[in-house]
């Protein structure tokens, strides 16, 4: 999948251009094992990249001129590296273009560029498409233009154009694991500092796979911008009434119910599931060092719950997938992911039976919804970066 990607980038650059690419760079989607809506949240997240890629094909211009070339779109967009950018009507290419501008407003020296992208990540499926195009943007103008970025750099300047130009008041995660990723390691990032370290992404007998619900999550953006307002009104609240509260992770549950009534019913609920969600983590993360992946699954249904009954942002047919995936006995956990609304669920599901699990959850899910279920057996894969290095 990952080679024919890469020739078929290739080759429709040099159809369109009579010439080679110079450069050809690979950015993954990315996965999150637990840890959800916390990176906004001062919460640890524990996620990884995926082998799912955007590859981009890429040369320098000699003069300022850009072209963009969205092949899995069959769109294009030109301008002028020099002129003023802004969001534009297009949405695919306003995720490069912020990455552009934030570049523009560090004073980083860009010249023009000619760039063919395709993906063989599902778009608006929560498996941070954005992200992988934001960073691999990045990554490409960083090598092309000798822009000296570090990685960290990197994915703060994608997070910021996902901000600016895409409107969404994402955390850090998606990029990050898009440019930190590492080959069969999670990672376990402390959003409130960036501090991470690699664990091994040992599942045992198991194997991890996505359900795409191929319900895509248009409600996300202000869904997403929602929830970070209302838990933003339920911090200030619960540190009114507890000064030694500084941010969610040192608050308790028994604060946020001990708020109950004045936090009101909503912020209550977002508020509760934050903290339950930050405590489940570091279990989460022991579980796997021990091995023991039924607790981890345990913890990972748990987190499901927590975000479709009290956080709100799962949908009818993610709701299906798990609890259909959790009636089978070779289903250890089950649960929506990313910033929900629609996109996949990430199932962990004993090797030998994924196909026959895979198979029912097709049957089942066509009966309900008459929606033709995709399932992704994915592997835990490395970072944005060169092809061939
Ligand atoms: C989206 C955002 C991330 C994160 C997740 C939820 O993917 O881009 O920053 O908040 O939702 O964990």
């Amino acid at each position: 999948m990952k080679k024919k990607l890469i020739q078929n980038t290739k080759d429709h650059f040099e159809k369109l251009f009579q010439k080679p690419a110079k450069h050809i760079f690979l950015s993954p989607g990315r996965i999150n094992i637990i840890g959800e809506h916390l990176d906004y949240n001062d919460g640890f997240v524990l996620p990884a990249a995926i082998n799912k890629y955007i590859c981009f094909a890429i040369s320098e211009n000699k003069n300022s001129e850009c072209v963009l070339v969205a092949k899995d779109l069959n769109d294009v967009y030109t301008f002028d590296i020099n002129d003023p950018l802004q969001p534009i009507d297009k949405m695919w290419a306003n995720y490069i273009l912020g990455v552009l501008h934030q570049l523009k407003e560090r004073s980083l020296k860009l010249k023009g560029f000619t760039l063919v992208f395709s993906s063989t990540i599902p778009m608006g499926a929560g498996l941070s498409s954005s992200a992988a195009l934001e960073c691999g943007v990045a990554y490409a103008m960083n090598d092309l233009f000798q822009l000296q970025l570090s990685k960290e750099e990197m994915a703060k300047i994608g997070q910021k154009a996902e901000h600016t130009f895409a409107g969404v008041n994402c955390g850090i995660m998606d990029q990050f694991a898009s440019v930190f990723g590492k080959k069969n390691k999670v990672i376990k990032l402390d959003c409130t500092t960036l501090a991470y370290e690699y664990h091994p992404a040992n599942f045992n007998e198991y194997q991890l796979v996505l359900f795409d619900s191929c319900v895509k999550h248009t409600h996300l953006t202000s869904g997403y911008n929602d929830r970070r307002n209302e838990v933003e009104q339920g911090l200030a609240i619960i540190k009114a009434n507890y000064p030694e509260v500084t941010s969610f992770r040192n608050c308790t549950e028994a604060m946020v119910v001990a708020l109950k009534d004045t936090l009101g019913e909503i912020i209550f609920n977002r508020c509760l599931f934050v903290v339950q969600e930050i405590a489940r983590v570091p279990l989460a993360i022991a579980a796997l060092s021990k091995g023991n992946i039924n607790q981890l699954g345990e913890l990972m249904t748990k987190t499901h719950y927590g975000l479709s009954e009290l956080y709100e942002v799962s949908c009818p047919e993610m709701d299906f997938l798990v609890a259909e995936a959790l009636g089978e006995a070779e289903v250890v956990g089950a649960r929506m992911m990313g910033g929900g609304f629609g996109g996949c669920t990430i199932n962990v599901v004993k090797k030998e039976t994924a196909n026959s699990v895979i198979q029912k959850l097709t049957k089942a899910y066509k009966i309900k919804y008459n929606i033709d279920l995709k399932a992704y057996k994915i592997k835990i894969a490395k970072g944005t970066s060169t092809y061939g290095i």
